[in-house]
């Protein structure tokens, strides 16, 4: 897996029918994703349960590209383990999950997976200074994480500069999640984001059985982005 800062759309399969990850997965590939992004909450951490590591050990053989794990869990460390064995590429942790962040990110390097840094729209960009240097990817959270299909909060444009502008030219991805759709997806590739994750906005529309709509929002989401780094 080579470092580029091109844009990169990943579905998260929180929008995708939970009877059916398997093809879900298979046909936002086959429309265009670059990624599968694979939301894990506990019910705790955020007030919403999904699932664990069993189903993303499920889901690994059906994506043939990177599997981007999102951890929306409390405690974290006593589950990388498990998540990485998974086959997850990248182990997103949140920065307000625990009282040991550095800890967590050295653990989830130390299992060969890519280490991620989520951040709460809460949460300042300063918060991940000292820490460049212990993960691949910071995940700016633009909405409170729990639920899909939430409005994007305007505020993080501004920490999602900031960040850019900490991580330099370090291979240190920028993820944003939450309400990216094609009104939003410019600003934040203009801000220097390059992972875009979109669950509503490219799974409306469509189905298995009929899943054009998914390749017609994810070109629309990628299109639109690209155009504001013209
Ligand atoms: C929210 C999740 C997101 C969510 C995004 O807690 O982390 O990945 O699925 O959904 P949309 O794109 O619908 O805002
Ligand atoms: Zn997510």
């Amino acid at each position: 897996m080579s470092f580029n800062r091109s844009i990169k759309i990943a579905p998260s399969i929180l929008s995708a029918d939970f009877a059916n990850f398997g093809q879900e997965i298979q046909a936002v590939e086959a429309q265009g994703a670059d990624w599968v992004h694979v939301d894990v909450m506990d019910g705790h951490f955020v007030p919403n349960i999904t699932f664990g590591p069993a189903t993303c050990k499920a889901i690994r053989p059906h994506i043939k590209g990177v599997m981007d794990v999102h951890l929306m869990i409390s405690p974290v460390d006593q589950y990388i383990d498990a998540f990485a064995e998974s086959g997850a590429d990248f182990i997103t942790a949140h920065l307000e999950a625990g009282p040991h962040i550095h800890r967590t990110l050295q653990a989830i390097r130390a299992t060969g997976a890519k280490a991620g840094l989520a951040l709460n729209p809460g949460t300042p960009a300063e918060a991940a200074k000292g820490l460049i240097d212990d993960l691949d990817l910071i995940c700016v959270m633009t909405v409170n994480p729990g639920f899909g299909g939430q409005k994007f909060i305007h505020s993080q444009l501004e920490k999602i500069r900031t960040l850019r502008a900490m991580i330099g030219d370090r291979p240190v991805h920028i993820e944003i999640d939450g309400g990216v759709d094609p009104t939003t997806a410019p600003l934040v590739a203009e801000a220097g984001a390059d992972v875009l994750v979109a669950g509503s906005a490219v799974f409306k529309g469509g189905s298995v059985s009929n899943s054009n709509p998914y390749g017609e929002n994810i070109r629309a989401i990628r299109a639109a982005a690209e155009a504001a780094l013209r």
